[in-house]
């Protein structure tokens, strides 16, 4: 059972890499091998529309033909038994570098067929983590829709957790953020993320599960 991780925040230590952390350690618990990418480190770019993906014939036929970073990201990605993407919500939709991912891993499965729209290789369970700003769970619920309807089409069935209010920095009085309340979101961090992270673990556990029901 393998498992791959794609973390979308630029912060490779912070509330979406430790989301991701806690995610994997459940899958290791149910016997997985897990691998976790930081997409920061990694040089790409989106789909730039080449439709190599789609030429009947090709090479890359239902592949994205682009060679750069994301090339082994993506052939892992379609390798693996589950997949788990993390990002940060920003401006009410993931990171750019998430978005890119998801450009070319959706697009080159999608074909402008009658009958197939997807050609896929596979169904492998999808868990997706974001972390905000916001309050609260579907606080951007078009956002939450729109992936998890596009996982669900093209790869398979699509679970979604959040972490709300997450804490963004050690020290609040060091910056301009008079709107959030920093003992509030210290107390947050100190009696809910344990929970939310409680939850990636066990959102974890339970992917390598369905993995193992889907084979
Ligand atoms: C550029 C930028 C834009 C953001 N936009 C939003 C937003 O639209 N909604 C929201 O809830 N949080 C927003 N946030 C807050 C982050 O989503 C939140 O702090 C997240 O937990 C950060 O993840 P990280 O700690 O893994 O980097 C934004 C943060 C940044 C840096």
């Amino acid at each position: 059972m393998k498992v791959i991780a794609i973390n979308g925040s630029p912060r490779k230590k912070w509330n979406t890499a430790q989301m991701l952390e806690s995610a994997l350690a459940g899958c290791k618990d149910a016997g997985a091998e897990t691998k976790l990418y930081h997409l920061i480190d990694l040089k790409f770019k989106g789909c730039t529309s080449c439709f190599a993906c789609k030429r009947l014939g090709g090479p890359s036929y239902a592949r994205c033909a682009m060679r750069d970073d994301l090339t082994q990201v993506l052939n892992d990605a379609w390798d693996a038994d589950v997949l788990i993407v993390g990002s940060p919500v920003y401006f009410g939709d993931v990171t750019a570098d998430t978005r890119a991912f998801l450009e070319r891993f959706w697009f080159s499965v999608l074909m402008y067929n009658k009958e197939h729209m997807v050609r896929a290789p596979k169904k492998m369970p999808v868990k997706i983590i974001f972390t905000t700003n916001a309050p609260e769970f579907g606080f951007h619920k078009a956002l939450n829709e729109s992936v998890t309807g596009a996982m669900s089409r093209f790869v398979g069935p699509t679970e979604l957790i959040e972490a709300n209010a997450t804490l963004q920095f050690d020290d609040y009085s060091k910056y301009d953020a008079s709107m959030i309340d920093e003992a509030d979101r210290k107390k947050r961090r100190e009696e809910v993320f344990p929970l939310d992270l409680k939850k990636a673990y066990e959102m974890g556990r339970r992917a390598v599960e369905e993995a193992k029901a889907i084979k």
